[in-house]
C-alpha cells in the first residue's frame, strides 16, 4: 500500500475504534472461549485492528443499536429474513402470545395444518414439510429427489449457496488438464464430492452435461437467480433446465431460500412462471424464527410419510419412505410466527413484494446514475429487493482481500462507520425502510467514497 493509503486507513481505523471500543472489547474478552466464525468479512491483515462483530443490543423497523447506542440502518436485515423489518408487532404478538401457551415440542402443534396450507396455497406447491433451517431442508430435498428417482448423483451451480451440508460445499478444481469436482473446504470427504456435479450458471454447455449424465441425476439444485451473481440473466436458462429435466425425470429443485416471498408471494417459481418439483424455502417465512421448508409435488414429497391416505377405508400410505427426523422440527414458536408471516403476506397481496421490487430498483437506479456520472468503479445490481454491489477492474492494493475487492472492504467498514449496516457486498431492503433511510443510505455511500478517495483507494 501507499504512503497517502497507509496514512489514510490508520486515522480511519482509529475513528472507526473510538465509536465502536466495546463491540471490540467484547470480541477480544470472548475469543479464547467462544470459537466464532461469524466476523463480518473475510479477516484480512491491514484491517486486524477492526475485525470484529458490532454487538447489537436493540433493534425495530430499519434500525439496530449497538450496546454502545450507535444507530444503524440495517440492510444485512437478517441475511435476508426481515422482510418486514425488525420486530413488527404482527409477527412479536404471535410469538408471545405462543410462549404463553408454552413450547411443547414433539406434541404437534395446533398451527402446523394451517401454516402448510398457507405455503401451498401462495406457492402452490402440493405438499409441505418442516425443518430447522435451510441447510436442513436442502439436504432433505436431495434425499427426496434421490429416493424416489432411485439415482444418486446431483448437479449443482458454481458460485451457488446451498447451506453448510457437506453434499453441497464443493468445487471444481483443474487437474492434470480434468475437471473434478473436489470439497469446498477441509473435511469434507471427497467421495461426496464424487457424486455432485458442479456446473455453469447460465452456460449452455451445462444443458449439455446434464443431457450426457441424464440416467445418473437424482436433482438439479439452482439458487433460481444467483445471490453471488445478480447480474446474470436466468429466465431463459431455468427455461431450458426445466425441459432438460422434465424430460429425463430428474428432479429441479429450487432453492428458494431468499426468492422465497420475496421477489413475489409465490417466489422465483411464480417470478418467472416455472414449476419446480421441489422448492425450499426459510429465512422470511419464519419470521425471525429457525426454519426450514421443503415443499414440492406429491410425487416427491410423499416419501417423507408414504402419501395421501384417509380413515374408515383400505387406504394407507403406500409410497417407500426415506428418512426425516428432528428434535425441533415444527417448532410452536417458529410455526406461530410462520402462520402470522404467511397470513400478512396473503392480507396484503402481491403488492407488497411490487412495491418494495419497484423501491429497490429505483434506488439501485440512482446509485447507478452516481457511479456512473462520478465515474467510479462500482456497479450495484438487483433482483427484487436484494442489492449488490461490485467493482470493476482490478485494484492493486492488498493482496489479503483476494475474495471480495479490498475497496468493497473499505467501502463495508466506512458505511458501518456512517451507521450504514450492509451484508458483505450488498443487503436487502425492507417494508420498513422509509425514504429518508434510503436517502441516507446513498449521502452515507457518498460520503464514504469522499473518503476512499482521499486515501487514494479510487
Ligand atoms: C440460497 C440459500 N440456500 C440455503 C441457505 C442455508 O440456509 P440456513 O442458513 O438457514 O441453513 C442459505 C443461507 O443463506 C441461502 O442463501
Amino acid at each position: 500500500m501507499k504512503h497517502q493509503q497507509n496514512t489514510e486507513l490508520e486515522t480511519f481505523i482509529q475513528n472507526y475504534i473510538q465509536i465502536t471500543k466495546a463491540s471490540k472489547e467484547i470480541a477480544q474478552k470472548f475469543r479464547l472461549r467462544l470459537a466464532d466464525n461469524r466476523s463480518p468479512l473475510l479477516f484480512s491483515l491491514p484491517l486486524k485492528e477492526i475485525s470484529y462483530s458490532i454487538v447489537g443490543k436493540r433493534s425495530s423497523g430499519s434500525k439496530i443499536w449497538d450496546i454502545e447506542g450507535n444507530e444503524y440502518i440495517d440492510l444485512m436485515m437478517g441475511y435476508g429474513v426481515n422482510l418486514f423489518g425488525h420486530n413488527p408487532i404482527f409477527i412479536k404478538q404471535a410469538i408471545a402470545d405462543q410462549l404463553e401457551e408454552g413450547i411443547h415440542l414433539g406434541i404437534q402443534s395446533e398451527v402446523v395444518g394451517e401454516v402448510a396450507e398457507l405455503i401451498c396455497e401462495l406457492t402452490q406447491m402440493e405438499r409441505v414439510t418442516f425443518s430447522n433451517t435451510g441447510t436442513e431442508a436442502i439436504i432433505t430435498a436431495i434425499r427426496l429427489a434421490r429416493t424416489i428417482t432411485n439415482r444418486h448423483k446431483i448437479a449443482l451451480f458454481s458460485g451457488s449457496y446451498h447451506g453448510h451440508s457437506d453434499g453441497t460445499l464443493v468445487k471444481t478444481q483443474l487437474e492434470n488438464e480434468t475437471i473434478h469436482t473436489v470439497p469446498m473446504a477441509p473435511g469434507i470427504p471427497l467421495n461426496i464430492a464424487k457424486d455432485v456435479l458442479v456446473l455453469d450458471y447460465g452456460n449452455p454447455h451445462s444443458l449439455d452435461i446434464i443431457k450426457d449424465n441424464e440416467r445418473e441425476l437424482a436433482a438439479v439444485l439452482v439458487e433460481p437467480v444467483q445471490t453471488s451473481q445478480l447480474n446474470i440473466p436466468s429466465r431463459e436458462f431455468l427455461q431450458q433446465l426445466r425441459q432438460l429435466t422434465k424430460e429425463a425425470d430428474i428432479a429441479l429443485i429450487f432453492d428458494e431460500m431468499i426468492s422465497g416471498f420475496r421477489i413475489h408471494p409465490g417466489g422465483a417459481q411464480a417470478w418467472f412462471g416455472i414449476k419446480a418439483d421441489l422448492a425450499t424455502y426459510g429465512k422470511i417465512v419464519g419470521g425471525g424464527m429457525p426454519i426450514g421448508v421443503i415443499a414440492g409435488k406429491a410425487t416427491y414429497m410423499d416419501a417423507i410419510d408414504g402419501g395421501m391416505w384417509n380413515y374408515g377405508d383400505a387406504s394407507y400410505p403406500q409410497v417407500r419412505k426415506t428418512f426425516f427426523a428432528g428434535t425441533y422440527c415444527k417448532h410452536p414458536l417458529a410455526m406461530a410466527a410462520a402462520r402470522a408471516v404467511l397470513k400478512h403476506l396473503k392480507t396484503c397481496g402481491v403488492s407488497l413484494q411490487q412495491q418494495l421490487n419497484q423501491r429497490t430498483s429505483q434506488f439501485a437506479e440512482d446509485l447507478s446514475a452516481y457511479f456512473e456520472e462520478d465515474k467510479l468503479p462500482f456497479q450495484v445490481k438487483h433482483f427484487g429487493s436484494l442489492f449488490g454491489l461490485n467493482t470493476i477492474g482490478s485494484f492493486q492494493g492488498c493482496k489479503d482481500t483476494d475474495l471480495l475487492d479490498f475497496r468493497l472492504v473499505l467501502l463495508y467498514y466506512n458505511l458501518l462507520y456512517r451507521g450504514i449496516l450492509l451484508r458483505g457486498n450488498g443487503g436487502f431492503l425492507s417494508t420498513a425502510h422509509t425514504d429518508e433511510d434510503i436517502n441516507s443510505v446513498i449521502q452515507a455511500i457518498k460520503d464514504s467514497i469522499t473518503n476512499l478517495r482521499k486515501g487514494g483507494f479510487i
